[in-house]
């Protein structure tokens, strides 16, 4: 008989793209083939998020198509991983037919056998959170993506518990992965080709293991090639370490990038939400990345219509937004998500038509600030690194610049993987143009960049 052929559909945040390499791994471990459509495939799992009630709905309609699915072939087996596990497992029962297997983030390692029950005739599920679990000692079989940019996983779970997440119950607790670990498949995907890796956390300033701080892993995970570039997400404003600023703005393969949600701009807001910082402290923050690191594009997450939210407060988050001048933001409206701390003591009283109104005020804005900013970038040179061929022309590769930017160039004899000398030309509010100059490498555009700049 020939092998079982297993498809991963995953949704959510990158930890959930870097889990569903974990259980491809596992599956390929257990001697089945991933495929790339549902509907080659004789077991198909949904890697779900919960984050907000929309993201849940996508899944909901997802499983049903797989259900008619199921219909057509009997013995096709549909899993629900991933942070709505936890959620759905009630759920199972009346919905009998919609899912055969239940497996929650921590319980990755049991999918094997999960799936022999399921053989047996039996429902299977595991929603199982442990404190300690980290897939440390599993590689990562990356099936999709570009071969050039990698997510690894430097912990999991988170302690914060803001007011309107529901991240700590659907992850559980924080916990850290030995560094050894994550230097080793750092070198792996070095020694692959990959030329760019995020190091991915739900609050990575808090990672620790055996006292080895986030700084200090950064340092090391960015000795390990320094042709090699490195992002990290997300870090958490209450405690974001300097010495971290000096390393990225000392180190050429440190991209000036920084991602620091702020969620919104009043201290009254941020109390509420659980954000242990005032808007001063944030704004200080801000204004030291910029002293420290020149140039450093900042990117953030913005929630609004949160409980009780006022217009003052809203307009407070605005301001915030205008003064930072994010080069890119997430905003979201307030979703209410059952088990946090808004869902149990505060009432979700926004009504649907101000969250949106002040959504779009939020988004407008930011498209305006964004379009300022990437109308400056014309003229200036950046290191581009190639992601690919562009969605638009065969005949043009995209990639990104250190700050993180997407740049449209011209095919020429460039490839994916290439470092590339580019001349911006022209933008829109989300995407550059630039002209290619040459084939380059990290260590010689900086070398270069010292040179102009002294
Ligand atoms: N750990 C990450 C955030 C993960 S969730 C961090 O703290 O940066 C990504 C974003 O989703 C959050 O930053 C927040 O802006 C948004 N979000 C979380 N819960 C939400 C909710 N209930 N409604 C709307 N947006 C939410
Ligand atoms: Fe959620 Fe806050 Fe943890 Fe981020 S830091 S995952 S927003 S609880
Ligand atoms: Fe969603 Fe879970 Fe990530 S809820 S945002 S997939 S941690």
């Amino acid at each position: 008989m020939s092998n079982k052929r297993f498809y991963i559909e995953t949704y959510g945040c990158q930890m959930n793209f870097a889990d569903t390499e974990v259980v491809n791994s596992i599956l390929m471990e257990d001697g089945m083939d991933p495929v790339q459509t549902a509907e080659e495939a004789d077991i198909i799992f949904v890697n779900t998020c919960s984050i907000r009630e929309n993201a849940e709905t996508r899944v909901w309609n997802r499983l049903k198509e797989f259900r008619s699915l199921k219909d057509e072939k009997r013995d096709l087996t549909v899993g629900v991983m991933g942070c709505m596990a936890e959620r759905i497992k009630d759920k199972i029962i009346e919905q009998e037919k919609l899912v055969d297997i239940v497996v929650g983030p921590d319980a990755y390692r049991e999918i094997p056998n999960l799936l022999k029950e399921v053989d047996d005739g039996r429902k299977a599920v595991n929603v199982l959170l442990s404190l300690e679990e980290t897939y440390a000692d599993i590689t990562p079989v990356r099936t999709s993506g570009n071969g050039v940019t990698a997510f690894v996983s430097i912990m999991r779970g988170c302690d914060n518990m803001c007011a309107f997440c529901v991240v700590p119950f659907t992850r559980g607790r924080e916990r850290s992965r030995p560094m050894s670990s994550i230097l080793s498949e750092v070198k792996q995907l070095s020694d692959q080709g990959y030329k760019e890796v995020t190091l991915l956390g739900q609050n990575v300033n808090s990672y620790n293991y055996e006292d080895i701080d986030f700084t200090r892993l950064m340092d090391e995970a960015s000795k390990v090639d320094p042709e090699m570039r490195f992002r990290f997400s997300s870090p958490h404003p209450k405690d974001f370490p300097e010495p971290l600023l000096h390393l990225i703005a000392e180190r050429p393969n440190l991209c000036n990038y920084i991602h620091i949600p702020a969620q919104a701009g009043s201290d009254t807001m941020l109390e509420r939400m659980r954000r242990p910082y005032t808007r001063e402290q944030y704004l200080t923050l801000i204004d030291k990345m910029r002293d420290i690191i020149p140039g450093v594009s900042l990117s953030t997450d913005i929630i609004t219509g949160f409980c009780d939210e006022t217009e003052e407060e809203h307009e407070a988050t605005m301001s915030l937004m205008k003064i930072v001048g994010y080069d890119l933001a997430y905003m979201f409206a307030y979703s209410e998500r059952e088990r946090t701390l808004a869902h149990r003591k505060y009432e979700d009283n926004v009504p649907e038509d101000v969250k949106k109104r002040r959504l779009s005020q939020i988004i407008e804005q930011q498209m305006n600030i964004q379009e300022q900013i990437n109308n400056n970038e014309v003229g200036k040179r950046h290191l581009v690194l190639i992601e690919g061929t562009s969605k638009r022309s065969d005949e043009q590769l995209a990639g990104r610049t250190d700050t993180n930017k997407m740049v449209i160039i011209d095919k020429k004899d460039f490839r994916k993987g290439d470092y590339v000398e580019v001349i911006i030309t022209g933008n829109t509010s989300a995407t550059l143009f630039g002209d290619p100059v040459k084939k380059s490498s990290i260590a010689e555009f900086y070398e270069n960049r010292e040179l102009v700049a002294s």
